[in-house]
């Protein structure tokens, strides 16, 4: 459904962050892409859904396509209109706009209005929590509402294929496991394709189909959940620590890129 091919992003034509990323994601897949800070995981979302151009980014080599179609250049509300819908990170919610304002912003490019109502019923299946909040003032709500909210909204779009970035962050480690769960249910029941961008990577690869991890711009590793977990590198760097919430520390970096050496 979704392929990067050999992609490189450069912002403000000076800096260049991806390197020749590949990545593919299958329909019906539930797909993590993992990397610890700066390692261009937001770049690549942003990339797949035409909003580099927003901060002077740009895809100077390599091919998008999504569905079929080349979208390297395409523009975001193009992409939109297509299926792919992003929440971006860090929770941008309409803050001054009601709940349920913000749940029909994402339906705002459908033309039938009497199937958006049964798609908000479908939205509060996954959130029941929402109804109540319907009209309360979005910047208000707590993290973990907000992220409900968000994914509702996007939700309310129809997309073929949503594209999370760090829909955990910030949220207990008990809230980030039900938002899993949940966000896993939509993608079974809905058939919805998934690639989510996560730090919280025990949990992220325990609910994904196939996962990526990023570094310097690159994906330096990639495989099935059982692979990923299986993996002695996966296991030390991102699994064998804590229990998941912590992103790692320097000295445990240093220990990962020593053992790439080796391995490399
Ligand atoms: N608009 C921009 N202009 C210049 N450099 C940028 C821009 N956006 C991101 N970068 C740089 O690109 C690199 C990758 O950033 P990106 O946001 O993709 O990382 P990330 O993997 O999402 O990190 P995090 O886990 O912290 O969210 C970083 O070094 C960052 O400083
Ligand atoms: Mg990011």
């Amino acid at each position: 459904m979704l392929t990067l091919a050999n992609v490189d992003v450069v912002y403000g034509g000076v800096i260049q962050v991806l390197r020749a990323a590949n990545l593919e994601v299958r329909e019906g897949q539930m797909v993590v892409l993992l990397g610890a800070n700066g390692a261009g995981k937001t770049t690549t979302l942003k990339a797949i859904s035409g909003l580099l151009v927003a901060e002077h980014g740009e895809v100077t080599d390599g091919r998008i396509t999504f569905a079929g179609r080349d979208i390297t250049h395409a523009d975001p509300a193009a992409t939109v209109k297509a299926g792919l819908v992003q929440v971006l990170e860090g929770r941008k919610v309409l803050e001054h706009l009601t709940v349920r304002q913000n749940l029909l912003v994402g339906a705002h490019l459908r033309p039938d209005r009497a199937a958006v109502r049964a798609d908000l019923d479908r939205v509060f299946r996954y959130f029941p929590a929402l109804p109540e909040l319907l009209d309360r003032t979005a910047g208000y709500l707590s993290g973990g509402e907000m992220q409900m909210l968000l994914i509702g909204r996007a939700l309310m779009a129809r997309p073929r294929l949503l594209l999370l970035d760090e829909p955990s962050m910030g949220l207990a480690p008990m809230l980030a496991q039900q938002l899993f769960d949940t966000i896993s249910r939509i993608n079974r029941d809905e058939g919805l394709t998934v690639l989510m961008v996560e730090q919280n990577a025990r949990a992220a690869i325990a609910h994904c189909d196939y996962g990526y991890i990023m570094e310097g711009g690159r994906v330096v590793l990639h495989g099935s959940r059982d692979q990923l977990e299986g993996n002695q590198d996966v296991q030390e760097f991102y699994l064998g620590m804590g229990h998941g919430t912590e992103r790692p520390s320097y000295r445990e970096v240093k220990h990962y890129r020593r053992r790439k050496r080796w391995l490399g």
